[in-house]
């Protein structure tokens, strides 16, 4: 589904875009005169067409994740947005609105861990369609922990590895589901990511930040306690993720239309999505060859990051990895 903004008049400032249509011909209400911002909630695979559309028309564009599917069309899109020298796309990666997120990320900031060392990520839906294959739950599904990660840790992941175990009765038949995923950071931190799509369960996402001097969980999906006389207790946990992150969502889109109203974004950009999309492509070679796969966003050193350093691979490092294309200085 593509929804084209419009101002409208006689509203309050905060929230004088409105929605001007809902539509399934993107083409039709991206090019609409009138249509001053675009939210993109189409599959990923649709995203880099809608994408270009959008910077050709120079309004700004909330997409949702991933960026695109491949890595040479979100290079070519970060660079088509350079051009035009202002950021017009945001990348709907909501965790970063999400108050448990958010607290998260400030106990590291602050240094309430101490240095954080590894990252423990569970990412479980209940059920999902049978075009949730491996390499769509890398893409479409991981991608979420990809940004995470780099949002907590603040640098950028290098490796990337898959394990494939004993695959749950429902998945279809050569569907590796669930995985463990395994990444490692510029500094050498651990992140690792369970990803299960068919649990039958609920909606279940957490966070384990473990640091020097301390721990921090979220998503423990605690919400009402109860003790029943049956001898049982316990909260409820989300049935989906728009209850989970309802209102992250919310929060992500207010600020965005916002943002779009003074023609800009407010949250991660055409860049994070890039980043993601690249150690996804690296997810999925790993899935492939078994191996563990590297990521060098610029060929090895990491300049678009504050804290760049180079990063030096061991030799024994399995080859052929991700290499994505050369990319320095392009980061906002
Ligand atoms: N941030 C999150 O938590 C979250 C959660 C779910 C989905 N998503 C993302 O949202 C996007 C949509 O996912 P979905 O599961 O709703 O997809 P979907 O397959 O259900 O499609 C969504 C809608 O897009 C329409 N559509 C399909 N192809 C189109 C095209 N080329 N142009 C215009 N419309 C088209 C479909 O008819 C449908 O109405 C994906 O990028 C997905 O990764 C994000």
């Amino acid at each position: 589904m593509v929804s084209g903004f419009s101002q409208s008049t006689g509203t309050p400032a905060s929230r004088q875009a409105s929605i001007w249509a809902s539509c399934t011909a993107p083409g039709e209400a991206i090019n609409d005169p009138d249509v001053d911002a675009v939210l993109l909630a189409t599959p990923g695979a649709a995203h880099a067409a809608q994408i270009n559309a959008c910077l050709d028309r120079g309004i700004p564009v909330l997409c949702e994740k991933p960026l695109t599917t491949d890595i040479a069309s979100a290079h070519a899109i970060v660079q088509k947005e350079k051009a035009l020298g202002r950021q017009l796309i945001q990348v709907g990666f909501m965790r970063r609105f999400d108050a448990e997120h958010v607290a998260l990320k400030n106990l590291i900031t602050s240094g309430g861990l101490g240095n954080p060392l590894m990252v423990h990520c569970t990412h479980r839906n209940p059920a999902v369609g049978d075009h949730f294959t491996s390499e769509f739950m890398i893409r479409d599904s991981v991608v979420h922990e990809v940004d995470s990660a780099r949002y907590l840790l603040g640098e950028e992941l290098t490796s990337v590895q898959v394990i494939k175990g004993a695959a749950t009765g429902i998945a279809p038949n050569g569907i590796n589901d669930p995985m463990l995923v395994i990444f490692e950071t510029e500094s050498g931190r651990i992140v690792t990511d369970e990803i299960f799509a068919r649990t039958q369960v609920a909606y279940e996402v957490r966070t384990e930040v473990v640091g020097e001097k301390g721990s921090a969980l979220i998503g423990l999906d605690q919400n009402l306690q109860v003790k029943s006389s049956d001898g049982r207790w316990g909260g409820q946990l989300a049935p989906g993720f728009v209850q989970r992150f309802g209102a992250a969502y919310e929060t992500e889109l207010q600020r965005w239309v916002d943002a779009a109203r003074t023609g800009t974004i407010d949250g991660p950009g055409a860049w994070d999505g890039f980043a993601a999309v690249a150690v996804c492509e690296a997810g999925v070679e790993a899935l492939r060859t078994g191996g563990k796969v590297a990521v060098r966003l610029d060929g090895g050193v990491s300049s678009f990051h504050p804290s760049a350093r180079q990063v030096i691979f061991d030799a024994d490092e399995p080859e052929p990895g991700i290499t994505a294309p050369d990319l320095i200085g392009d980061r906002p």
